[in-house]
Order: structure tokens, then C-alpha cells, then sequence
């Protein structure tokens, strides 16, 4: 068998379509335009490409983009006093701290300080328990992308064994909440997981991501399964490698995600839409 592959990049951008025609919609009714503010300390590379391909999108789907550069030595209370100022700011309809933080920083009083409704990245213990009790409302980005991606193949869910790699609060924990919504009978294994070849060769469905590159072995696929390869790693000559080894997996799976151009745009569709929905459902008053 060799594996169709999921053109994350095609589906992404006909959900950034989609949130163009709401903005669009928006105006028409004499709404201002969302507004998502997003907010880079210090000169991580990686975090600047994200952050980068971020506002652009924000600006081509007609979405306002609010830009907040800091330096890498910003304090915790700036940082935290700008938290406040955004969620007072009556444009301002998503905000977004990128991740990782300089290592001085504290990042969970941060992300607790963003208002739960202006919380388009889903981090806030409000909104993973939202999703935790099945009634979702800006759900993890990345995530709900995965999911969008499973719904465009016809995935059946019910009945389905769908394994996870990777235990983070912004794939592994959300993702298995994602898939028991869906009705997928849903493992989360980790660092600690003894038999990871026994769990990924039950799996209908893989979802990879622990950040290691080629960490997922072709021949553990079972035959027709879907993997979905969430890992980003740059390798030493510069190409990107995801965690899964893709070439033989491709032989087994019937569905397979690339890296680059599977998961990665639809982290960034998604936040369009949780921008969206944001202004559309949860700020009438700021309009
Ligand atoms: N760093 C890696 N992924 C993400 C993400 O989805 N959101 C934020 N804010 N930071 C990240």
C-alpha cells in the first residue's frame, strides 16, 4: 500500500478562505475588523518564523495583527502588565504569547492572565476545561487543526484506536480530549511508556508528537492505518524531519501527513478561526 498523503497546506487554506469570507461578512454589517495581538519576547529563530507567518496570515485574511516585539531580558511584570492592557483594549479580540518564554520568565501566570475569551491559542486551564467537559470553546490550535484534517478524509472515529505520542499541554493532552469527543477510543502514551511499538502497532490512528525526530518506526504501522506527524525537527543539514520515519511508513498507512505542509498550516488556520469566532460570539459588546 502506499499512503495518500494529507495536504494540510490545500486544507488550511480553504479554512483561512473561509475565515477571509467571515471578516469580509463582518464588514459588511458594519463590524470592525477582529483584532488578534501577538506577542514575541526575545530572538528565538524558530519562534520568529511562527510568529512571523502568524501576522501575515492575520493581515490576509483581513484580521487586524497587533505586533509586541520584547526584548529577551523583558521582566515578568511587563510583560504581565501587557496582558492586562490587551484584555482591557476594546480591539483586541485574541491574544497570543508564543511559546517558549526566555527561561527567566514564568509562563503559566501569564497564560492565566489572558482573559478566557481572548484566549485564541486554548492554553487557559478555562478553556482545556471546557474542552475536557465536552463543550468546547476556543479549542488548542493545533489540535482542533489535527481534527479538522481527520474530519477531510471521512475518518469514522467510533470503534477506532487512536494512539498519541507526546503527553504536552498544547498537543498531546488537548488532542486526546479532541479524539474521546469524537468517540475514538484514545491512548495517550509518553516518556515513561515501556512498550511504545505494542501501543503504535494497535493504533487505527497515530498522532506523533514528541519531538524526536524518525522516533515512530515505519514497520510499526498497521497496515491501512493514519498517521498524523505533529513533530518539527530541524535537522543539521537544515531539512525539516518529522517524528515519524515517513518513507516506510507511507508503505503501510493509507493516510500520511508531510512534514513540512501537514499539521503546521492548520495550527495557524485555526487560530484565524478562534480569532474569528472570538469577535463573531464572544465580544458583541466591543463591536
Ligand atoms: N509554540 C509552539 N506552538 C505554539 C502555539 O500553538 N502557540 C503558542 N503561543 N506558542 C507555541
Amino acid at each position: 500500500m502506499t499512503a495518500k498523503l494529507i495536504n494540510g497546506k490545500e486544507i488550511a487554506a480553504q479554512v483561512r478562505a473561509k475565515v477571509a469570507q467571515g471578516v469580509e461578512a463582518r464588514r459588511q454589517r458594519g463590524l470592525r475588523a477582529p483584532g488578534l495581538a501577538v506577542v514575541l519576547v526575545g530572538d528565538d529563530p524558530a519562534s520568529q518564523v511562527y510568529v512571523g507567518n502568524k501576522r501575515k496570515a492575520c493581515q490576509e485574511a483581513g484580521i487586524v495583527s497587533f505586533s509586541y516585539d520584547l526584548p529577551a531580558d523583558t521582566p515578568q511584570s511587563t510583560l504581565e502588565d501587557l496582558i492586562d492592557e490587551l484584555n482591557e483594549n476594546p480591539a483586541v479580540d485574541g491574544i497570543l504569547v508564543q511559546l517558549p518564554l526566555p527561561a527567566h520568565l514564568d509562563a503559566d501566570p501569564i497564560l492565566v492572565k489572558i482573559r478566557p475569551d481572548k484566549d485564541v491559542d486554548g492554553f487557559h486551564p478555562f478553556n482545556m476545561g471546557r474542552l475536557a467537559q465536552r463543550r468546547p470553546e476556543l479549542r488548542p490550535c493545533t489540535p482542533a487543526g489535527i481534527t479538522t484534517l481527520l474530519d477531510s478524509i471521512g475518518t469514522p472515529y467510533k470503534g477506532q484506536h487512536a494512539v498519541i505520542v507526546g503527553a504536552s499541554n498544547i498537543v498531546g493532552r488537548p488532542m486526546a480530549m479532541e479524539l474521546l469527543l469524537k468517540g475514538a477510543t484514545t491512548t495517550i502514551t509518553h516518556r515513561f511508556t515501556d512498550s511504545l511499538e505494542q501501543f503504535v502497532r494497535e493504533a487505527d490512528i497515530v498522532i506523533a508528537a514528541a519531538g524526536k525526530p524518525g522516533l515512530i518506526k515505519g514497520e510499526w504501522i498497521k497496515p491501512g492505518a493514519t498517521v498524523i506527524d505533529v513533530g518539527i525537527n530541524r535537522m543539521a543539514d537544515g531539512k525539516l524531519q518529522g517524528d515519524v520515519e515517513f518513507d516506510a511508513a507511507a508503505q503501510r498507512a493509507a493516510y500520511i501527513t508531510p512534514v513540512p505542509g501537514g499539521v503546521g498550516p492548520m495550527t495557524i488556520a485555526h487560530l484565524l478561526e478562534n480569532t474569528l469566532y472570538a469577535a463573531n460570539n464572544l465580544h458583541t459588546d466591543q463591536d
